[in-house]
Protein backbone atom coordinates (compact mmCIF):
# COMPACT_ATOMS: atom_id res chain seq x y z
CA UNK A 1 0.00 0.00 0.00
CA UNK A 2 1.36 3.27 -0.98
CA UNK A 3 -0.29 7.05 -0.81
CA UNK A 4 1.14 10.54 -1.62
CA UNK A 5 0.82 12.87 0.19
CA UNK A 6 2.11 16.92 0.41
CA UNK A 7 5.66 17.03 1.84
CA UNK A 8 6.15 17.35 5.44
CA UNK A 9 9.08 19.42 7.49
CA UNK A 10 10.55 16.13 9.12
CA UNK A 11 11.41 14.32 5.21
CA UNK A 12 14.34 17.10 4.52
CA UNK A 13 16.59 14.74 4.77
CA UNK A 14 14.92 11.69 3.27
CA UNK A 15 13.91 13.93 0.39
CA UNK A 16 17.64 14.80 0.14
CA UNK A 17 18.94 11.21 0.56
CA UNK A 18 16.56 10.18 -2.19
CA UNK A 19 17.10 12.51 -4.86
CA UNK A 20 21.19 12.36 -4.39
CA UNK A 21 20.84 8.52 -3.81
CA UNK A 22 19.80 8.07 -7.79
CA UNK A 23 23.00 9.14 -8.95
CA UNK A 24 21.64 11.15 -11.64
CA UNK A 25 22.24 14.83 -10.19
CA UNK A 26 25.72 16.70 -9.45
CA UNK A 27 25.59 18.31 -5.57
CA UNK A 28 24.70 21.69 -7.01
CA UNK A 29 21.16 20.25 -8.28
CA UNK A 30 20.64 18.40 -5.55
CA UNK A 31 20.94 21.94 -3.96
CA UNK A 32 18.32 23.41 -6.15
CA UNK A 33 16.38 20.69 -5.23
CA UNK A 34 16.64 21.37 -1.82
CA UNK A 35 15.58 24.86 -2.40
CA UNK A 36 12.71 24.50 -3.39
CA UNK A 37 11.69 22.12 -0.58
CA UNK A 38 12.74 24.55 1.57
CA UNK A 39 10.89 27.43 0.02
CA UNK A 40 7.60 24.97 0.35
CA UNK A 41 7.84 23.94 3.51
CA UNK A 42 8.57 27.88 4.99
CA UNK A 43 6.91 30.24 3.02
CA UNK A 44 3.24 30.16 3.80
CA UNK A 45 0.58 30.28 0.78
CA UNK A 46 3.55 30.30 -1.67
CA UNK A 47 2.04 28.66 -5.19
CA UNK A 48 5.09 28.78 -6.90
CA UNK A 49 6.26 24.77 -5.81
CA UNK A 50 3.86 21.81 -4.90
CA UNK A 51 6.09 19.20 -3.78
CA UNK A 52 4.44 15.67 -3.35
CA UNK A 53 6.03 11.97 -1.78
CA UNK A 54 4.69 9.10 -2.13
CA UNK A 55 5.30 7.02 0.96
CA UNK A 56 5.45 3.19 1.67
CA UNK A 57 2.57 1.65 4.20
CA UNK A 58 4.92 1.92 7.30
CA UNK A 59 5.53 5.79 6.28
CA UNK A 60 9.04 5.01 4.19
CA UNK A 61 9.25 7.73 1.53
CA UNK A 62 10.08 6.29 -1.67
CA UNK A 63 9.41 8.55 -4.71
CA UNK A 64 9.61 12.76 -4.65
CA UNK A 65 7.91 14.83 -7.21
CA UNK A 66 7.52 18.66 -7.48
CA UNK A 67 5.54 20.92 -9.73
CA UNK A 68 4.46 24.16 -10.45
CA UNK A 69 2.41 26.64 -13.00
CA UNK A 70 4.61 28.32 -14.97
CA UNK A 71 3.56 31.80 -14.50
CA UNK A 72 4.14 33.37 -17.96
CA UNK A 73 1.29 31.14 -18.87
CA UNK A 74 -2.17 30.31 -19.08
CA UNK A 75 -2.57 26.97 -17.95
CA UNK A 76 0.95 25.11 -18.64
CA UNK A 77 2.98 23.47 -15.82
CA UNK A 78 6.23 22.52 -15.23
CA UNK A 79 7.67 18.94 -13.46
CA UNK A 80 10.65 20.45 -11.80
CA UNK A 81 11.56 17.10 -10.39
CA UNK A 82 10.82 13.70 -10.18
CA UNK A 83 12.87 10.46 -8.51
CA UNK A 84 12.42 7.48 -6.96
CA UNK A 85 14.59 6.05 -4.37
CA UNK A 86 17.28 4.10 -5.68
CA UNK A 87 16.17 0.89 -4.49
CA UNK A 88 12.80 1.33 -5.19
CA UNK A 89 13.22 2.09 -8.98
CA UNK A 90 11.50 -0.22 -11.28
CA UNK A 91 8.22 -0.83 -9.32
CA UNK A 92 5.32 1.51 -11.00
CA UNK A 93 6.35 4.38 -8.10
CA UNK A 94 7.81 7.08 -10.32
CA UNK A 95 4.27 6.21 -12.73
CA UNK A 96 2.03 6.63 -9.86
CA UNK A 97 3.63 10.09 -8.64
CA UNK A 98 3.20 11.06 -11.94
CA UNK A 99 0.09 9.86 -12.31
CA UNK A 100 -0.55 11.80 -9.20
CA UNK A 101 1.03 15.08 -10.33
CA UNK A 102 -0.82 15.04 -13.87
CA UNK A 103 -4.59 14.64 -11.62
CA UNK A 104 -3.19 17.68 -9.25
CA UNK A 105 -2.44 19.90 -12.34
CA UNK A 106 -5.50 19.01 -14.00
CA UNK A 107 -7.76 19.71 -10.45
CA UNK A 108 -5.65 23.36 -10.85
CA UNK A 109 -6.96 23.63 -14.09
CA UNK A 110 -3.50 22.94 -16.08
CA UNK A 111 -3.75 22.37 -19.89
CA UNK A 112 -0.12 21.16 -20.17
CA UNK A 113 2.52 19.74 -17.96
CA UNK A 114 6.04 20.11 -19.54
CA UNK A 115 9.16 18.57 -18.50
CA UNK A 116 12.66 19.37 -19.27
CA UNK A 117 15.59 17.05 -19.10
CA UNK A 118 19.15 16.60 -20.12
CA UNK A 119 20.20 14.14 -23.12
CA UNK A 120 23.31 12.67 -21.45
CA UNK A 121 23.24 9.15 -21.71
CA UNK A 122 22.94 9.48 -17.64
CA UNK A 123 19.98 10.36 -17.57
CA UNK A 124 18.61 7.57 -20.15
CA UNK A 125 16.69 6.06 -17.74
CA UNK A 126 14.57 8.80 -17.54
CA UNK A 127 14.22 9.26 -21.49
CA UNK A 128 12.61 5.80 -21.29
CA UNK A 129 10.46 6.51 -18.54
CA UNK A 130 9.25 9.43 -19.77
CA UNK A 131 8.28 7.96 -23.13
CA UNK A 132 6.30 4.78 -21.44
CA UNK A 133 4.58 7.47 -19.58
CA UNK A 134 3.04 9.02 -22.42
CA UNK A 135 5.34 12.19 -22.82
CA UNK A 136 6.19 13.70 -26.50
CA UNK A 137 9.48 15.26 -27.17
CA UNK A 138 8.79 18.62 -28.38
CA UNK A 139 12.25 20.00 -28.45
CA UNK A 140 15.52 19.74 -28.46
CA UNK A 141 18.05 22.49 -27.64
CA UNK A 142 21.62 21.29 -28.75
CA UNK A 143 24.26 21.98 -26.19
CA UNK A 144 22.02 23.62 -23.34
CA UNK A 145 23.75 22.56 -20.51
CA UNK A 146 26.86 21.93 -22.10
CA UNK A 147 28.65 20.81 -24.99
CA UNK A 148 27.09 17.59 -26.59
CA UNK A 149 24.39 17.62 -23.41
CA UNK A 150 21.46 18.91 -24.86
CA UNK A 151 18.38 19.94 -23.28
CA UNK A 152 15.15 17.50 -24.01
CA UNK A 153 11.86 19.34 -23.68
CA UNK A 154 8.70 17.26 -23.24
CA UNK A 155 4.89 17.75 -22.74
CA UNK A 156 2.06 15.99 -21.70
CA UNK A 157 -1.20 17.07 -22.56
CA UNK A 158 -3.39 17.36 -19.15
CA UNK A 159 -6.80 18.13 -21.11
C1 LIG B 1 12.95 8.23 -13.94
C2 LIG B 1 12.50 7.59 -12.64
C3 LIG B 1 11.74 8.64 -11.81
C4 LIG B 1 11.58 6.41 -12.95
O1 LIG B 1 11.04 5.92 -11.73
P1 LIG B 1 10.66 4.37 -11.49
O2 LIG B 1 9.89 4.33 -10.22
O3 LIG B 1 11.86 3.52 -11.59
O4 LIG B 1 9.72 4.10 -12.76
P2 LIG B 1 8.51 3.06 -12.84
O5 LIG B 1 8.88 1.79 -12.12
O6 LIG B 1 7.23 3.72 -12.44
O7 LIG B 1 8.49 2.76 -14.41
C5 LIG B 1 7.52 3.36 -15.28
C6 LIG B 1 7.80 2.87 -16.69
O8 LIG B 1 9.09 3.35 -17.12
C7 LIG B 1 9.88 2.25 -17.48
N1 LIG B 1 11.27 2.41 -17.03
C8 LIG B 1 11.69 2.94 -15.88
N2 LIG B 1 13.03 2.83 -15.79
C9 LIG B 1 13.43 2.17 -16.93
C10 LIG B 1 14.68 1.73 -17.43
N3 LIG B 1 15.81 1.91 -16.76
N4 LIG B 1 14.71 1.12 -18.63
C11 LIG B 1 13.57 0.90 -19.33
N5 LIG B 1 12.36 1.30 -18.90
C12 LIG B 1 12.29 1.92 -17.72
C13 LIG B 1 9.30 1.06 -16.75
O9 LIG B 1 9.59 -0.15 -17.42
C14 LIG B 1 7.83 1.36 -16.75
O10 LIG B 1 7.23 0.98 -17.95
P3 LIG B 1 6.18 -0.22 -17.97
O11 LIG B 1 5.15 0.12 -16.95
O12 LIG B 1 5.68 -0.19 -19.37
O13 LIG B 1 6.97 -1.43 -17.61
C15 LIG B 1 13.68 7.01 -11.84
O14 LIG B 1 14.43 6.17 -12.68
C16 LIG B 1 14.62 8.07 -11.26
O15 LIG B 1 14.39 8.54 -10.16
N6 LIG B 1 15.68 8.40 -12.00
C17 LIG B 1 16.68 9.32 -11.50
C18 LIG B 1 16.12 10.69 -11.32
C19 LIG B 1 15.75 11.36 -12.62
O16 LIG B 1 16.44 11.21 -13.60
N7 LIG B 1 14.63 12.13 -12.58
C20 LIG B 1 14.16 12.87 -13.72
C21 LIG B 1 14.82 14.25 -13.81
S1 LIG B 1 13.93 15.47 -12.86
Amino acid sequence: MTRVRPIEAGDREAIRALVAGTGAFKPHEVDVAMELVEIALTRGGQDDYHPYVLVEGDGTVVAYACFGKNPMTKATFDLYWIATRADRMGKGYGRAILSFVEEEVRRRGGRLLVIETSSQESYGTQRLFYEKTGCTLAAQLPDYYDEGDDKLIYLKRIR
